[in-house]
């Protein structure tokens, strides 16, 4: 496996790769590995012959008052998980080689980016739009994987390729779970023991609203308040939001004619850490 630190010594060494033939795909994550990213590795090894994986806590997704400086960054440990799971390039540029003096350009997509996680999150997406297009630019992904856990992310991902004509193509994996349903995320490890348990209710209430739309229930004030009254149980979570929304134009659903998103976002009470999980109803991402 190698490792690449320099942006243009990786895009070099991926347009050889493409010139020979080789298939790219890219798996962006901002490190402290767990089982969702390695699910993501694992299923792009599937569609592309050469895997990229990505370390790099991007700062211009992070809010002033955000978890930057604290962000878990175990990289000999995520490097060696990698290689274990067949990785063949690690990309790890420093925050000064992405945004060097100077630096001037942004990627904004407008609506749906103030649209859930937009609301209490300003900038989070500009940045994760600026840094992925200049992953694209770098790497040269015939593909890249993102996990339905970060579920708008997805949506505004795909706006852009569209959008800029960006040719790469936007692959979509399943959330990983831990055993009680908890969605596995890298701030996990924030949570004190009640924070960690009282969590599992995101999943409840999502799990609770898969059934009732099983069952045939097609308005949203009952899907909405099945994750609501699950949420209530503790006074560990507050909720940001809980909505049902269309999957491309992030717009309310008040009743299900197509696929939607029921995606929940909390914060709990101790450590101020913030929870995300949905479930897309009718369909897929
Ligand atoms: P990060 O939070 O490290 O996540 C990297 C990728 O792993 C994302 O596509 C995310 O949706 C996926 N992922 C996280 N938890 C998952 C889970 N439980 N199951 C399946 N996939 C999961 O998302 C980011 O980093 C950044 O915004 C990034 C795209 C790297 C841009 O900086």
């Amino acid at each position: 496996m190698k490792i690449v630190h320099n942006p243009d010594e990786m895009q070099n060494l991926c347009l050889t790769y493409r010139k020979a033939g080789d298939t790219i795909g890219l798996v962006p994550t901002m490190g402290a590995l767990h089982d969702g990213h390695i699910s993501l590795l694992t299923a792009i090894r599937q569609q592309c012959t050469i895997s990229v994986m990505s370390i790099f806590v991007n700062p211009t997704q992070f809010g002033p008052n955000e978890d930057f400086a604290k962000y878990p960054r175990p990289f000999e440990a995520d490097c060696a998980r990698a290689k274990e799971n067949g990785c063949d390039i690690i990309f790890a540029p420093k925050p000064e080689a992405m945004y060097p003096q100077h630096y001037a350009t942004y990627v904004n997509i407008e609506t749906i980016t103030g649209k859930l996680c937009g609301m209490s999150r300003p900038g989070h997406f500009k940045g994760i739009t600026t840094v992925l297009l200049k992953f694209f630019n770098i790497v040269v992904p015939h593909a890249a994987i993102f996990g339905q856990k970060d579920a708008q992310q997805v949506i505004v991902l795909k706006r852009m390729v569209v959008d800029l004509n960006c040719s790469v193509n936007i692959l979509v994996a399943p959330i990983v779970r831990e055993t009680d349903g908890l969605a596995m995320s890298s701030r996990n490890r924030y949570l004190t023991s009640a924070e960690r348990a009282a969590s599992v209710a995101l999943h409840k209430g999502l799990a609770a609203a898969e059934k009732l739309y099983a069952a045939g229930e097609r308005t949203a004030e009952p899907l909405i308040a099945s994750v609501a009254a699950q949420l209530s149980k503790s006074d560990m979570l507050t909720p940001d939001y809980i909505e049902l929304v269309d999957t491309v134009s992030l717009e309310s659903q008040t009743r299900l004619t197509a696929t939607a998103l029921l995606a929940v976002a909390v914060r709990t009470r101790e450590t101020r850490t913030r929870l995300i999980d949905n479930t897309v109803l009718g369909g897929c991402l």
